[in-house]
């Protein structure tokens, strides 16, 4: 039963009019939507829906204030949706929006349809080195903004470590591609498949939000989209940077959505011959390198200068 990636994600909100906002600069479509929810999609139809927390559609929070409420899984047909059903021992509703759902042990929603997602190839990044050359009688692309391909990965504060590694292992098949044993778990929803679609993070008697992540093409994506939200008067809550577990190059921006949003790139791809690393919790595991507070999209200098 493999997962394709996360299909939506559902988000409770204290300022609906801010959160339109933010999507739209992050580089979002506006898909439409009511004064109580706002839907955007990303390239590949990723929904991104925001109403106001208190409105009785969205599933129950799992903390207070602005925070996500459901993830929404795709699946790659109806067939791979009755066998899950199945293993999960729960009906499917019939006619609903996502036919299968169920709470993870922190009390989250997670929602299960066929993908409506539809394939977007990333722009092709054509890198020269010595005696290698890729990119002729061509400039290299500078983004003024990014245009995110789709939500490539949530990450959890989860109450109970191993709990929400039965859950999403034992229950829901994702497989660990790296780990921090005792502290967290990098998952991913199919292989061979991206370095991970979720990491858990322990943070007993506070589960939360930590934040979500949205792939673009390449580094230069991610410099421009970062840039261009920091002309947009949005802060920077850490980056541009690097992961060395899982390579990719990120900038999380502080959002209203209760965490923050992670433009990234270039991360490691899995097949059965990855083999999973565990490893110490150490800053320079977490970044190889990173600017805080941002890049200014103006002066194209970092804003904390020391
Ligand atoms: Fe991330």
């Amino acid at each position: 039963m493999p997962l394709t990636g996360i299909d939506a994600v559902v988000f409770g909100v204290e300022d609906l009019t801010a959160a339109r906002r933010f999507l739209i600069d992050w580089g979002l479509r506006d898909d439409g939507g009511d004064d109580h929810n706002a839907r955007y999609l990303t390239r590949d139809g990723t929904e991104v829906i925001a109403r106001e927390k208190d409105d009785p559609c969205l599933p129950p929070p799992i903390q207070t204030g602005p925070t996500l409420r459901e993830v929404v899984w795709g699946v790659e047909e109806p067939a791979d949706l009755q066998r899950l059903a199945a293993a999960l021992g729960i009906p499917l509703a019939v006619g609903a929006d996502a036919p299968l759902r169920l709470v993870d042990p922190d009390g989250l929603s997670h929602a299960f349809r066929v993908t409506r997602r539809v394939p977007v190839l990333a722009d092709p990044q054509d890198v020269n080195g010595p005696g290698v050359v890729r990119r002729v009688d061509t400039r290299a692309t500078i983004y003024d903004r990014a245009r995110p391909i789709s939500v490539g990965h949530v990450v959890l504060f989860v109450d109970n470590l191993q709990a929400s590694l039965d859950f999403f292992v034992h229950r829901l098949g994702f497989v660990v591609s790296d780990s921090y044993p005792g502290h967290a778990a990098f998952l991913r929803a199919r292989t061979p498949g991206s370095h991970h679609d979720l990491f858990v993070l322990a943070r007993p008697g506070n589960p939360g939000l930590n934040h979500v992540a949205f792939t673009v093409s390449n580094i230069h994506e991610v410099f421009g989209g970062g840039m261009a939200m920091m002309r947009h008067g949005w802060e920077t809550d850490l980056g541009p940077g690097r992961h060395p577990i899982s390579s990719a190059y990120f900038w999380y921006m502080r959002s209203p959505f209760g965490g923050s949003f992670e433009y990234y790139a270039d991360d490691d791809y899995c097949t059965e011959a990855w083999e999973a690393r565990e490893f110490e919790r150490k800053p320079e595991l977490f970044a190889e390198w990173a600017i805080s507070g941002g890049i200014d999209g103006n002066t194209r200098r970092q804003v904390r200068a020391a």
